[in-house]
């Protein structure tokens, strides 16, 4: 029997509670949350609410439950150096050391390692830390992304033509960026359709799970502002509609080299989860950036489609074993809609911000399965909190099947609440596919 630590509370995390918690070796899991997620607690033995800079809040509860081996949800624990410090106390974790977490905290790292262990996957890209040779390097890109080096909850990368238009204003952008982190980076724009490739990595081996798409803006047909990801979808053949094995394959052997270049600039084994967030283009497969954690809503695509068993996984991760393991994942589609207050992630001048956050009754959802986010359990009932509140989730043996179930479902669920129907459905996989097309010519 495993004591099992789980950190996190979002969605991500409850799916992989529920993972744990559906081993054959009958884990009891200890689950330490920066906010009450009712999901996970309902499967925990015993939770603990505190923040997720407090390593010695969180060693002292590891010690208390005799934890065996603790896995970490989000990128503020690792780049908080939790793992370091369980590590300390003799505890090991799936996650990396905060210094090798470093692939998802330090985009620089990540750029500068491939180019240096000639890894392909790089777009054009600088890294600077002062103005000097700014302006020059716009002047040789088609278009220009604009990224700070350092962790910024996802707000912080700007795209030309979604963030900004003139290369005066990512000049702008650049020098306030350098105001505040010691490097700023910047790639050339890539045109084509992103996926993301959640690997499993002991240090040696590497091992994908199905690609996912990830929808983050917040509305249907991909308008309005970005969100942390208002859905996702993945397919039975384990590919996306819009590319193939091949370029699957692509980025799976780049996350091989990466982890052989993590180890061989560090002398570190990298253990746990490199989250690939990949772009197929007219040139092949490219790498936007690397996250050290699952994804979310990814995750919830993945992690119910594990035949294996995920504390076995857990396991081998740690013990450098992935060799010696056949992880299978079901061959079915999958669809999550994040159910989200009418207001998330709107300006506060939009009419929608205004809405409360309020009750939300869940009623039959049927085959889907619920992952709860940001929701509050009271006596009377569920509350939403301004963030994503629910991850729906369809599995069947088709993406058609798999959106009707999650759709299903979400009608189930009433409130101030909005969501993106149009996810996993055919017209925008068709736009996918048309867009790749057009790239690819
Ligand atoms: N799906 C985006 C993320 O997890 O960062």
């Amino acid at each position: 029997m495993y004591n099992v630590l789980l950190i996190g509370n979002g969605a991500r995390e409850h799916a992989l509670a529920e993972a744990i918690m559906k081993s054959a070796h009958r884990p009891r899991l200890f689950s330490f949350m920066r906010a009450n997620n009712p999901g996970i607690a309902s499967i925990s033995e015993k939770v603990l609410i505190g923040t997720y800079d407090d390593l010695a809040a969180i060693n002292a509860f590891a010690r208390e439950c005799r934890i065996d081996f603790a896995i970490i949800g989000p990128e503020d624990p690792l780049n908080n150096g939790v793992v370091d410090s369980l590590k300390g106390i003799g505890i090991p974790s799936v996650g990396p050391t905060k210094s090798l977490a470093r692939l998802e905290t330090s985009k620089s790292f990540t750029r500068n390692l491939l180019k240096k262990y000639g890894i392909p996957g790089n777009p054009k890209f600088e890294v600077f830390t002062s103005m000097k040779g700014i302006e020059k390097f716009l002047d040789e890109l088609d278009g220009i992304v604009v990224k700070p080096d350092g962790l910024t909850g996802g707000k912080g990368v700007m795209v030309q033509g979604d963030h900004f238009e003139t290369k005066e204003e990512a000049l702008a952008y650049c020098e306030k960026v350098l105001r505040e982190h010691p490097c700023v980076i910047i790639d050339e724009k890539l045109e084509g359709e992103e996926y993301s490739l959640q690997c499993l990595c002991d240090g040696k081996t590497v091992v994908a799970t199905p690609p996912v798409q990830d929808h983050k803006r917040r509305f249907v047909d991909d308008k309005g502002p970005n969100t942390g990801g208002m859905g996702s979808y993945s397919c039975e053949d384990h590919s996306l509609p819009f590319m193939d094995q091949r370029d699957v394959a692509e980025g799976l052997m780049i996350t091989q080299k990466v982890a052989e270049a993590i180890y061989k600039e560090t002398g570190e084994y990298y253990k746990g989860i490199m989250y690939g967030g990949f772009i197929v283009t007219k040139s092949g497969v490219k790498l936007l950036e690397y996250n050290a954690r699952f994804g979310d809503p990814e995750a919830m695509n993945t992690l119910p489609l594990l035949k294996t068993d995920f504390v076995d996984v857990c396991r081998a991760v740690i013990e450098g074993s992935l060799d010696r393991m056949n992880i299978e994942c079901e061959k079915k589609a999958s669809v999550c809609k994040y159910i989200v207050p009418k207001g998330y992630g709107l300006p506060k001048d939009h009419p929608y911000a205004q809405s409360p956050s309020a009750k939300i009754e869940v009623g039959d959802v049927g085959d889907a399965r619920l992952y709860y986010a940001s929701v509050d359990k009271r006596e009377d009932g569920l509350y939403m909190s301004a963030s994503r509140a629910i991850g729906v989730v369809g599995i069947a043996d088709n993406l058609d099947e798999a959106e009707k179930i999650a759709e299903k479902a979400v009608s189930a669920i009433k409130g101030h609440v909005d969501h993106r129907p149009d996810i996993g459905t055919k017209p925008l996989i068709e736009q996918r596919i048309r867009h790749m097309q057009q790239v690819r010519k």
